[in-house]
């Protein structure tokens, strides 16, 4: 199964992909999460990454794609993926197209939580993760269930984004809108497209996930 999460900033990708892989085995490539490691190890993509980044304008569609094809030729062929944040333009479907018939993979959903862009705002502000593991949290929706200690790990450090500040969301919402939104059309008349009510609560969001997959 490979299926594809699609939403503006805030709208749920890393938190449902989370879920995902612990209920279907299946495993998360985030394009943002790779970049952010490459930023934080200083390799090449990461120096040109970082200040498109902090602007919340897109990484060049090259290197994303390039991101993508090594972490699927690690991953072995047998295990499902969760593409989250990818493909986000034009360019990116039809090199994403590319890479899975180069893989032997078929494209099974395109799932777009739909979100009152109002609220991201508010989610996007007290978002938090595990500075050890990296999982999700938000200061009023998904606390740890122990304070201070995180749930998966037992670390007791966490990070905040440096592009979740209200200008740079401001952006990376106008980004999404202008390049991101247009590849739907594409996708629904592949018979592709489907949609997930993002307002829910995490859990509810999950279970219809969980529905569409079963
Ligand atoms: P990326 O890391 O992908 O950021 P994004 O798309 O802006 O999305 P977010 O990660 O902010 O939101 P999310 O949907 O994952 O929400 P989350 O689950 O955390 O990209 C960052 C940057 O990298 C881009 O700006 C670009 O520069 C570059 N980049 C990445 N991919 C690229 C590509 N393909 N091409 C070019 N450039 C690329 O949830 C948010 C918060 O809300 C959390 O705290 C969570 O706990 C809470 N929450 C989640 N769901 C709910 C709910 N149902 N109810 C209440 N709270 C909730
Ligand atoms: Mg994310
Ligand atoms: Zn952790």
């Amino acid at each position: 199964m490979n299926i594809i999460l699609l939403g503006p900033p805030g709208a749920g990708k890393g938190t449902q992909s989370q879920r995902l892989v612990e209920h279907h085995g299946m495993r998360q490539l985030s394009t943002g999460d790779m970049l952010r490691a490459a930023v934080k190890a200083g390799t090449p993509i990461g120096l040109k990454a970082k200040a498109v980044m902090e602007r919340g304008e897109l990484v060049s569609d090259a290197i994303v794609s390039e991101l993508i094809d090594a972490e699927l030729t690690a991953m072995g062929s047998d295990v499902g993926a969760i593409f989250d944040g990818y493909p986000r333009t034009a360019a990116q479907v039809e090199a994403l197209d590319e890479i899975l018939a180069r893989h032997g993979r078929d494209l099974d959903h395109v799932i777009e939580l739909e979100v009152d862009e109002d609220a991201l705002v508010e989610r996007i502000s007290g978002r938090y993760s595990c500075a050890n593991c990296g999982a999700n949290y938000h200061d009023v929706f998904n606390q740890p269930v122990r304070n201070g200690t995180c749930d998966k790990c037992g670390a007791h450090e966490f990070k905040r984004r440096p592009d979740d500040n209200e200008e740079t969301v401001r952006t990376r919402m106008r980004e999404y809108r202008a390049k991101t939104t247009p590849i739907l059309p594409g996708y629904e008349s592949r018979g592709l497209v489907s949609r997930v009510d993002g307002m829910a609560s995490i859990k509810e969001v999950t279970a219809a996930l969980d529905d569409l997959l079963n």
